[in-house]
């Protein structure tokens, strides 16, 4: 089946979707996006996607692209279902839209709206098996990390600094030294008490939805959450760590800068969450990303 991308009101071949050499995001990276999963065809938690792309908007003053919520939602699933792909991810990219170059913007400006589809990422046994390693550096980014702006130079340029050293992700410090987020995931660690820990929501780290569905299994589990800043020396010295992502999902850490975790293989709580989280995902779309 052809691949097909909704541009601006067209669903069209993949390989022929294109914007405007002045739209925004292409000139200024004036725009927002989301990345969701879908297993047979259902979205993984679609309705905090969309929350979560009208609130990035709304904070950056672009008008929503389509007329409702619902019209939006439409949009996605056509794309989705003219894929013909019963499981992948979609990237669902908003600018401020198309005008001659000029910082400033003007007002009453339309939208522009691209949504595409792509395979599905398989959970890689040997991570989940064996654990990955992170490291971390101060952020280089700017100081509004909870809006998914598609300005992702700096995510770029750290991420790939992590890969060329092949670990699996790099975990960011703030000014104080407290850990935000990684480059393109949410960062937790598990202390010795057993307690799990992630930095609150705020401007430091973007509000991610595997993060809600994690901390909400968590809790449902008795697992003792904290929701607080951590500095790189405290996750060296955790029990265990991980991280999450929508096409990674949760992915266990056992080394953080080098340091090993306890005894370097993947803990209990890591295992326990990751079957609790691979079984919540096959209520909700019937699908088991993980089978042993
Ligand atoms: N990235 N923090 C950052 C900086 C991210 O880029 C992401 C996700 C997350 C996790 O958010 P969520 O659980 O909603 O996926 C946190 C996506 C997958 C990406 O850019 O491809």
């Amino acid at each position: 089946m052809m691949r097909i991308a909704y541009v601006n009101g067209r669903y069209v071949p993949h390989a022929d979707a294109a914007v405007s050499v002045e739209d925004r995001g292409y000139q200024f990276a004036d725009g927002v996006y989301e990345v969701a999963t879908f297993y047979n065809g259902i979205l993984v938690d679609g309705g905090l996607h969309i929350d979560r792309l009208l609130r990035s908007l709304s904070e950056l003053g672009i008008p929503q692209p389509l007329s409702s919520r619902a019209a939006l939602q439409h949009v996605i699933s056509e794309t989705i279902r003219r894929n013909g792909r019963a499981n992948g991810y979609i990237y669902v990219q908003v600018t401020r839209g198309v005008a001659s170059r000029d910082h400033v913007y003007k007002r009453g400006m339309r939208p522009s709206l691209v949504v595409t589809v792509s395979r599905e990422k398989k959970v890689q046994a040997k991570e989940i098996q064996n654990g990955t390693e992170v490291i971390t550096r101060p952020d280089i980014r700017w100081l509004r990390r909870d809006i998914k702006s598609i300005a992702l130079l700096p995510n770029v340029l750290l991420k790939n600094e992590a890969t060329v050293l092949g670990k699996r992700e790099i975990w960011l410090t703030d000014e104080n030294g407290y850990i935000c987020e990684g480059a393109v995931s949410n960062a937790y660690i598990i202390t010795k008490k057993g307690v799990l820990v992630t930095r609150e929501e705020g401007v430091h780290l973007l509000s991610g939805i595997v993060r809600h569905r994690v901390l909400a299994l968590a809790r449902e589990a008795g697992i003792k959450v904290e929701e607080r800043a951590f500095t790189a020396k405290e996750a060296e010295s955790a029990a265990e760590a991980f991280l999450s992502s929508s096409t990674g999902h949760i992915v266990p850490v056992v080394r953080v800068n080098d340091k090993q975790l306890g005894d370097g293989k993947v803990g209990a709580t890591f295992k326990q969450l990751f079957a609790l989280y691979v079984d919540s995902i096959e209520v909700d779309t019937g699908y088991r990303i993980w089978t042993v």
